[in-house]
């Protein structure tokens, strides 16, 4: 774990970081964050993490704390401080401190601004990968706006400890018309039919994930076939290949759904590839 945190404007001991109990973000979940993998010393595709936080943070109403320019700094001091080669950044905002009231504070107060960091050891999601990943699915309990990266994740916590609950690594949800709509905390990918790769379009209803942008960038150069479309657990079943896709998870071959094997019941070749040339081509900055 990260040993200093940064916190409205200060650099703290992690032991020692503390936010205000009055913070909306405690009461209400009132905020939005992001989640930046950090590869070999530089941050993988931070323009378009810190345009989703501007984007998260307009739609809710919070005006940014920093600019962007600020927040890179920081986001830099805090992986220079605590040392990260290969981990993650977690950068979060929230409308800030004020007495318990649903409505937004008038005036405003000043939003909080945390940023921390931390250490992975790449290779055991290598290991991971070599093997593929089991995943279950769960009814989708989210509020319709899951475009908002909003720190309200009660029913996200709630379908991950139900997959480690049941020895899975991801919770799919499935919608009301049993399509799947995306992972707990990742973007949910199938391969079908003459290799056809599947992941289900933008709405209000998924995360715009930053890998999955990325990734539609590589398929296309790769001149692999995408269809951005919704797909529903049958077809999921029933698919070649399927993986999912995140900052943590990067691209993850997914073997199992509800115990049942996908094609052969290991990674498929399609799902390989694309994770083996991901980091020569997402965007680094250091
Ligand atoms: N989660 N969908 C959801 C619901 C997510 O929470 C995430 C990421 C993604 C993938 O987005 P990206 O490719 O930008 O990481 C999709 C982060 C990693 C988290 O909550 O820890």
């Amino acid at each position: 774990m990260s040993r200093v945190a940064y916190v409205n404007g200060r650099y703290v001991p992690r032991r020692s970081a503390m936010v205000h109990i009055e913070d909306r973000g405690y009461q209400f979940a009132d905020g939005a964050y992001e989640v930046c993998e950090v590869f070999r010393g530089a941050l993988i595709d931070e323009k378009r993490h810190f345009e989703r936080l501007a984007y998260s943070l307009g739609e809710l109403q919070i005006v940014p704390p920093l600019c962007t320019g600020g927040l890179a700094i920081v986001v830099r001091e805090i992986m220079a401080r605590n040392k990260i080669e290969n981990g993650f950044v977690y950068v979060q905002v929230t409308r800030g401190v004020a007495p318990r009231d649903h409505v937004f504070p008038r005036p405003a107060v000043r939003p909080s601004l945390v940023v921390t960091a931390r250490q992975v050891n790449p290779e055991k999601g290598e290991l991971q990968a070599r093997n593929g990943v089991s995943v279950i699915t769960t009814p989708d309990l989210r509020w319709k706006r899951a475009d908002i990266k909003s720190i309200s994740l009660l029913p996200n916590v709630l379908a991950r400890q139900l997959a480690r609950e049941s020895g899975a690594y991801e919770a799919w949800l499935v919608d009301s018309s049993d399509m799947i709509t995306e992972g707990a905390a990742s973007n949910a990918w199938i391969v079908s039919e003459n290799d056809t790769i599947v992941t289900r379009h933008l709405d209000h209803s998924i995360l715009r994930g930053i890998t999955r942008t990325t990734l539609i960038e590589i398929i296309a150069a790769q001149g692999l076939k995408l269809v951005e479309r919704k797909f529903s657990l049958d077809e999921a079943l029933t698919a070649r290949e399927a993986f999912i896709t995140g900052a943590t998870a990067l691209i993850m071959p997914v073997v199992r759904i509800n115990g049942k094997k996908i094609g052969q019941g290991i990674p498929g070749p399609i799902t390989l590839k694309l994770r083996a040339i991901f980091h020569d081509i997402a965007a680094r900055s250091t």
